[in-house]
């Protein structure tokens, strides 16, 4: 039992993607350093009192039959000034660096260079993008849904928000947790050291699904966030069922898709009307370039087109609770839209990808010539 805690515990980092012992920013760092202050004070603190304990059961035990009893003692000044002073010092040991690192937390928060504004909905996460002093102060305007994407080596500065009930947004590689108050906006600064994808997920219990709601920043360099970021902004340009007039390159969706459409918002076809605190508890996550992401349904299922057709078949089997269940009852596309409809609404959620293909999201950078999809201005890499 041992050897296999041991051994899992010095496997690859991937394979615990939820650890918080090898962090990757500045800020999971500092958390890290009093982690392990306080590890080994509480571990001296452990074995002190095990030896005393041990100790006093063997220089006091009754060895001898008889009514002997030790000296009954009542009051020690020294005694209780020792008990009482080294705890107080150890307390100060742990409280001085814990302060320290509030306050250059606090900091970090005012030299934050990209504003990023994540909304805690039941039970996934929605991602606004604003103000990147890269692009000179421009607000970026990209929405996405459970996958987090940032550049490396910049200070993300993560608006906190909710307007149901409370959250906990945590990423244990990168940062402490934050709760997600309704309101009240709590802010969390991570400037991520390291390219790569890092495991989030609530950490507030906060209803049927909590579990799953999951997430991943995905750390990226910063041309190939860029790339992304304006793969975002041209979005996936269709033209809704009943338009009679298609332009070459762009798409039509088909009748059914009509329906994702009163809760969703895909850049390009539909905005959707309200996001962020504003929308309804039932409006569902931004699905432009859908195809492109890890997972669905806050990381519950992987994005395949199997797993997308379990999903939109029954929602409420699979992710009972959730609020997309009250509106697709089981079954309910291909009764309505039929199997042809249903197996037309697959495909078109498969298209919902950059038109360079997901990995290739520079691809798309060019503007995307469509009557629909809003001028895009092109954002590009900080020299
Ligand atoms: Cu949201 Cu737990």
């Amino acid at each position: 039992m041992v050897a296999m805690l041991v051994l899992t515990a010095c496997g690859p980092d991937v394979a615990k993607p939820y650890t918080s012992i090898s962090p990757e920013s500045p800020t999971g760092d500092d958390i890290q350093s009093l982690y392990k202050l306080v590890f080994w004070l509480a571990l001296f603190v452990f074995i002190g009192v095990q030896f005393a304990i041990v100790y006093t059961a063997l220089r006091f035990r009754r060895n001898k039959p008889g009514p002997n009893r030790p000296p009954q003692v009542h009051g020690n000044s020294r005694l209780e000034i020792a008990w009482t002073v080294i705890p107080a010092m150890i307390l100060l040991v742990i409280l001085i660096p814990t302060i320290t690192t509030m306050y250059a937390q606090d900091d970090a928060l005012d030299e934050g260079t990209l504003e990023v504004d994540v909304y805690g909905k039941q039970w996934w996460w929605e991602v606004h993008y604003g103000e990147d002093q890269a692009q000179g102060g421009e607000n970026l305007g990209v929405v996405t849904a459970n996958e987090v994407v940032v550049p490396v080596g910049r200070n993300v500065v993560f608006n906190l928000y909710s307007n149901n009930v409370i959250h906990s947004f945590w990423v244990p590689r990168l940062s402490g947790k934050l709760d997600v108050v309704p309101g009240h906006e709590n802010r969390l600064s991570i400037t991520p050291t390291e390219a790569g994808t890092y495991y989030g997920e609530c950490a507030e219990f906060c209803g049927t699904q909590h579990a799953w709601m999951r997430f991943t920043v995905v750390a990226l360099e910063e041309d190939e966030f860029y790339a992304w970021v304006n793969a975002q902004r041209a979005g996936n340009p269709a033209v809704l069922a009943n338009e009679t007039d298609v332009p070459e390159g762009v798409a039509q969706a088909p009748a059914a898709f009509s329906l994702c459409l009163s809760c969703h918002a895909v850049n390009g076809i539909s905005q959707g009307g309200v996001t962020g605190l504003e929308a309804p508890a039932s409006y569902g996550p931004d699905l432009t370039n859908l195809a492109c992401r890890e997972s669905i349904a806050a990381g519950m299922l992987v994005n395949t087109e199997e797993n997308r057709a379990v999903w939109i078949d029954d929602p409420g089997a699979v992710k009972p609770g959730n609020y997309m269940a009250d509106q697709i009852t089981p079954g309910l596309i291909r009764d309505t839209y039929g199997e042809d409809g249903f197996n037309e609404l697959m495909d078109f959620l498969s298209s919902l990808q950059p038109a360079g293909g997901c990995d290739n999201p520079a691809a798309a950078a060019s503007p995307v010539a469509s009557p629909v999809a809003s001028p895009v201005s092109e954002a590009t890499p900080a020299g």
